[in-house]
């Protein structure tokens, strides 16, 4: 083989594997090295995928139970088949890293297997499962190693009591008590499957609320919901210590107002409090440069501080740990590498949630808005009142939009509903197109779709909403 390239990319997730196909499609010899068995990083493997085929699975299986009687579906004798519901996982996120697989031969892109070091600007060492050390020639090099997960003071992760992300979308026996460490995306999405599943499910969160970087309105609207399905809180609480005893956890906390110390037994422990860079060789010898986080420190053209060498997703010092915004930076680093234009907006990057309801946002919330000093005037329209979420029984929530007050421009917008993470694709494209909460208002909105709350939001900026 030919150990010479335009570009090679460290890291298969979705930030480098789209990067090495936008590279390709561009005429650039380009080669990708992934250390993990298959492509799809963290995203595929152990994240987002395998996340969302569990809980959709566990919330058939919640509805079966729970709200098909009231439909007048009569199910009797339902029952889990956890290992069934993991093999169906398994066989999704192998088919889609299979997927990746494919497009890589398609565009020609050499998948080298191995770990991959950066031993000078222009050369990429691979070393793979054996041990065998391979040296490649490289234009350029685009690092795309992602994040992993970060843990607490003294406390150990042994992924059997004491558990990741990986570990809890892999359990083989459903837990009777699980301690949920963490408020965030991780822990309520997974707190969601297992005690759908079955599990007593407590979450303690530091903070007086959860996902604390979402709208205040929502992440409360959340809480009481997660609530209602049985998910018991810990607000601002501080784990102390996690001892492991016999394979039950005991986890010590105390209230940050009271002072008051609380324990819980457990059968499994999940600690979801945030993930960290990857970096995993050695660049800082190289002179690449690093933030106070530890997260590569680059430009507004995804340089590093050392000449053709780039770095995007998770593993840099911008936006959000997201996989989508991993993918926008793949497509514009190729870009750029080749003497393009290419831009990632970050002001327009959409989250989301995938409890249920779903939470989901994009620009600024309310309190960005106050903390900047900009004026805005906002408008919330309930799922309450919107047909299609009332005849499906999914009347949860609301749509708020947030306009500049004096130009009508929309800011920012935040979705609490059952199918929020698809709405949200819609103010997603009208902020990138600068549109104002008018230019929403006076869309046509298909009827009867819970879309068309959003239209009733817009027309809620100017106090003139119809349904409510
Ligand atoms: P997160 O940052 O979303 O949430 C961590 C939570 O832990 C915060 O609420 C924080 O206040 C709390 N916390 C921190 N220290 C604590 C302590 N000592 N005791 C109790 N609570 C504490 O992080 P998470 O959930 O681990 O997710 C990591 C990243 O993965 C996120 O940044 C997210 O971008 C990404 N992700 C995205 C998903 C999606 O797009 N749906 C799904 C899962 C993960």
């Amino acid at each position: 083989m030919d150990n010479n390239f335009d570009l090679v990319v460290i890291g298969a997730g979705p930030g480098g594997y789209v990067c090495a196909i936008r590279a390709s499609q561009l005429g650039l010899k380009t080669a990708c090295v992934e250390v993990g068995k298959t492509l799809g990083g963290t995203c595929l493997n152990v994240g987002c995928i395998p996340s969302k085929s569990l809980l959709n699975s566990s919330e058939m299986y919640h509805k079966a139970q729970k709200e098909f009687n009231n439909l007048g579906i009569e199910a009797s004798n339902i029952k889990l088949n956890l290992s069934q519901m993991m093999n169906n996982k398994n066989k999704s996120v192998n088919t889609l890293t299979k997927g990746i697989e494919f497009l890589f031969k398609k565009n020609k892109i050499t998948y080298l297997k191995g770990k991959g070091s950066i031993s000078s600007k222009d050369t990429v060492t691979v070393t793979d499962n054996f041990g065998k050390k391979t040296r490649y020639k490289t234009k350029n090099i685009v690092i795309s190693t992602g994040s992993v997960p970060t843990s607490l003071p003294g406390i150990k992760i042994d992924e059997k009591t004491v558990v990741s992300s990986t570990g809890a979308l892999s359990f083989n026996k459903v837990p009777k008590d699980l301690i949920v460490i963490g408020g965030g995306y991780i822990g309520l999405e997974l707190s969601s499957v297992w005690k759908r599943l079955g599990s007593n499910v407590t979450v303690v969160e530091f903070l007086d609320r959860i996902i604390p970087e979402m709208d205040k309105d929502i992440s409360a609207e959340l809480l009481k919901s997660l609530n209602k399905q049985g998910i018991n809180f810990k607000l601002n609480s501080k784990v102390t210590n996690i001892s492991v005893v016999k394979g039950r956890a005991i986890v010590d906390f105390t209230n940050n107002q009271s002072a008051k110390r609380e324990r819980i037994e457990c059968d499994k422990v999940l600690v979801a409090v945030g993930r960290k860079s990857n970096i995993n060789t050695d660049i800082s010898q190289l002179g690449v440069k690093l933030d106070s986080q530890k997260k590569i420190k680059v430009n507004e053209k995804f340089e590093t501080s050392i000449k053709n060498i780039y770095a995007i997703g998770d593993v840099i010092n911008k936006g959000p740990m997201l996989a989508h915004k991993a993918e926008d930076e793949g497509i514009a680093v190729a870009e750029i590498i080749d003497g393009q234009a290419g831009h990632v907006n970050y002001d327009v990057i959409p989250a989301v949630i995938y409890t249920s309801p779903e939470v989901a946002m994009v620009g600024k919330t309310e309190e960005q808005l106050k903390k900047e000093n900009i004026k805005y005037k906002l408008g919330k329209f309930p799922f309450l009142a919107n047909s299609r979420a009332k005849v499906n029984s999914e009347t949860e929530g609301f749509v708020k939009i947030i306009a500049d007050e004096k130009t009508d421009k929309v800011l920012g917008v935040s979705i609490i509903n059952s199918v929020a993470g698809t709405m949200i694709a819609e103010l997603a494209l009208a902020m990138e197109f600068g549109a104002s909460a008018e230019d929403i208002a006076r869309t046509c909105h298909a009827h009867p779709t819970h879309s068309e709350a959003v239209k009733e939001a817009a027309l809620a900026v100017d106090k003139r909403p119809i349904h409510f």
